[in-house]
């Protein structure tokens, strides 16, 4: 059974199709995806797929990228995360590559987020994009090794998988691990030691090779385990056995169906 730990499956091109995507899924020995939210007006979707479908569970949070709606506070993240299927505080962290204009904004809805993930007793899906030094400063800082958590859809660099491993974290590959050009992430995927290793679709988005330019959907996230379970040398059925070991300890709500 293979895992996908990080989708987007309210997203309309998916919600629309959700019981053909879940078929799929099934179809594929995917047994378990987590819905990640990314702001709070389309919370209450991700929660509905949660408490519907067993093999589906959803986190509470705002995307850094996401500007205009609410901005919710620790007290009221901590609230939601109580949903018995809320298994996760974010998505959360920094993108300086879409928003450089907004990092302050994105630093202190950061430290929100991991200050509630602390009080909530749950981990956290961390987002990165050009801000890898930031990003790991304010993990230090607010001492995000209490929570724990994923760096997801990795793309940095050794050094900063070694900063967040030290502090607990586990590393996610997407389908980019897939792309032509993803040589040094391939080798990232390669150094992971095997029990912080996750893998996930960011679907819709980032459908992996040989499905590029299609809708990305939980099922295709057997194609990234393909992937990295030969960048490893080992076969596809043990690296689904641990990375789905890795999503449930770390993820230690979610429950297998
Ligand atoms: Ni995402």
């Amino acid at each position: 059974m293979l895992v996908d730990s990080h989708c987007h499956l309210d997203f309309p091109e998916l919600h629309s199709n959700i019981d053909a995507v879940t078929a799929r899924m099934a179809d594929a020995g995917v047994g378990h995806a987590l819905c990640v939210a990314v702001n709070m007006e389309d919370f209450p979707r991700v929660r509905d797929l949660a408490e519907r479908f067993d093999q589906l569970s959803a986190s509470v949070g705002v995307h850094p990228d996401h500007e205009g709606g609410e901005e919710p506070d620790v007290a009221r993240l901590v609230a939601l995360a109580a949903h018995p299927k809320v298994v996760a505080i974010g998505e959360t962290g920094l993108d300086y590559y879409r928003h450089p204009e907004r990092a302050e904004a994105q630093l202190a809805r950061f430290r929100a987020h991991i200050r509630a993930a602390r009080e909530a007793g749950k981990p956290l899906i961390v987002h990165t994009r050009s801000a890898s030094e930031d990003t790991l400063g304010v993990m230090r800082e607010e001492n995000a090794q209490v929570a724990g958590g994923v760096m997801h859809c990795f793309t940095e660099t050794w050094e900063v998988a070694e900063a967040a491993m030290e502090m607990g974290f586990y590393i996610s590959f997407s389908g980019i691990v897939t792309f032509r050009n993803a040589t040094e992430l391939r080798e990232v995927a390669r150094r992971v030691p095997a029990e912080r290793l996750l893998v996930e679709t960011d679907s819709p988005y980032l459908a992996p090779v040989p499905l590029r330019g299609r809708t990305n959907e939980p099922a295709f996230v057997r194609h990234v385990a393909e992937e990295v379970a030969r960048v490893r040398g080992i076969g596809i059925e043990a690296l689904a056995g641990l990375t789905t070991a890795n999503f449930f300890r770390l993820f230690r709500d979610a429950r297998a169906v």
